[in-house]
């Protein structure tokens, strides 16, 4: 799939060039057109004291090869330049691209008891396949799909308010993001282990840091494709992440800008895949979720892993209007295929920040956007908006009178 020069077109292009290679409905693309609308009867079912609707722009990243499929990467977000880098990346560790795989999708749910028996954690251990077999009932609606409970584990904290027991559920969820199955669950077996344990239930609830369902990407970016400069200046930039934490938020900052903007697109709980991400860094100190390292031939290996817990039903995936025409460009149907993509897109947008940032910096495409916004906020229209831009880029002047200004000499031919 040739997605070359997509940036070139206007909308009505694009969205005929992305008919060729998704099957996109007449009532899809009026909807895209519509900025996909939400309508307000909608999206007052989905939160409470609805007064309107935002929009963010969804776009395409382009060129991604994934197990060596080509992919089409839905991307909701208001900063520029993310969906372009994304691209850029994904085309320059072509022809592999990059490869993928995904974890089952199991969840952890808790049980906090509180107060519990002296003997609780051993009670509880005792009484295992009776809570098992009575937490499993709960999770029975997952079964048809594959999923269901996997496992039932206690542990105890000792803490300043007292020891804290604590019953953990893994369940497999299959293509949902499992927050709904898991505290149901949670919430009806937790009276079953106060039977048991003695004590009070307190907090039945998901747990974001989702170990048990991360997803792995790689890709390699040959010296010939980029330069034996620009990975040595790669490998200086990750390795100050590596040891300092000030810049390693930054460019774990970088690489949620692509996966949020999936997540987004998508319908999924991108809140969800931040806390799963930020706190699976902190694990053994805080650390980059992307690792790189130069082969023997000099080439440059970029790896992610981490916990995503993302879905292709439920939630807002299903009541969101663009959610369900983002999977449907996206190419995927199960939730570990999306998180597969995801940690691609996330691989590509560090890898693309880190040469961008050691390399030539990151402003001078930041202000070509920029320079655009104000070519057409000045009244430039059509070849105009090129032309300012290139005004403003020669002196590198990017104000609003300067744009003004071009603007005027371009349409006296000066
Ligand atoms: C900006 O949104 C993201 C970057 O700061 C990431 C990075 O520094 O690696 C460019």
């Amino acid at each position: 799939m040739d997605l070359s020069g997509f940036y070139k077109r206007t909308i009505e292009e694009r969205l005929r060039i992305l008919q060729q290679h998704v099957q996109l409905s007449d009532e899809e693309i009026a909807l895209l057109k519509n900025s996909g609308a939400l309508d307000l009867p909608r999206a007052d079912r989905m939160i409470e004291n609805v007064i309107g609707a935002i929009h963010f722009p969804l776009g395409i990243a382009t060129h991604f090869k994934i197990n060596g499929k080509d992919a089409i990467i839905p991307m909701a977000i208001e900063e520029p330049s993310v969906v372009a880098a994304a691209g850029k990346a994904a085309k320059l560790c072509l022809p592999e691209g990059f490869s993928a795989r995904a974890d089952a999708p199991v969840m952890r749910g808790q049980i906090q008891l509180m107060g519990t028996k002296e003997n609780a954690l051993d009670e509880l251990k005792k009484h295992h396949n009776a809570l098992f077999k009575e937490a499993k009932k709960y999770g029975a609606p997952l079964e048809p799909f594959g999923g269901g409970l996997k496992e039932l584990k206690f542990r105890g904290l000792e803490s300043q308010r007292g020891k804290i027991v604590i019953a953990e559920l893994f369940v497999d969820v299959r293509d949902a993001m499992g927050a709904n199955s898991i505290n149901t669950i949670a919430e009806k077996l937790a009276p079953f282990l106060v039977e048991k344990a003695g004590g009070t239930m307190r907090l039945r609830i998901i747990s974001n840091l989702a170990t048990e369902r991360k997803a792995y990407a790689q890709a390699t970016w040959k010296k010939e494709e980029i330069g034996s400069e620009a990975i040595e200046a790669i490998l200086d930039g990750y390795e100050m992440a590596r040891i300092d934490p000030y810049r390693c938020a930054t460019h774990n900052k970088g690489i949620m800008n692509g996966i949020d903007a999936v997540a987004l697109a998508t319908g999924n709980d991108w809140r969800a895949v931040e806390a799963g991400a930020h706190a699976y860094a902190s694990l053994d100190g805080y650390h980059p979720l992307t690792h790189y390292k130069k082969t023997q031939k000099g080439d440059l290996v970029g790896k992610i892993e981490l916990p995503l817990a993302v879905a292709t039903v439920g939630g807002a995936v299903n009541t969101s209007p663009t959610a369900k025409i983002a999977l449907k460009i996206a190419g995927v149907k199960t939730a570990q295929e999306l998180a597969m993509h995801m940690a691609c897109v996330g691989l590509a947008n560090n890898f693309a920040a880190l040469y961008a940032l050691t390399t030539t910096g990151i402003q001078a495409g930041h202000m070509k956007l920029h320079a655009k916004n104000l070519a057409v906020m000045a009244g430039a229209k059509g070849n105009e908006i090129d032309q300012v831009v290139e005004a403003l880029s020669a002196k590198g002047e990017y104000t609003f009178p300067a744009a003004e200004n071009a603007l005027k000499r371009i349409r006296h031919g000066k």
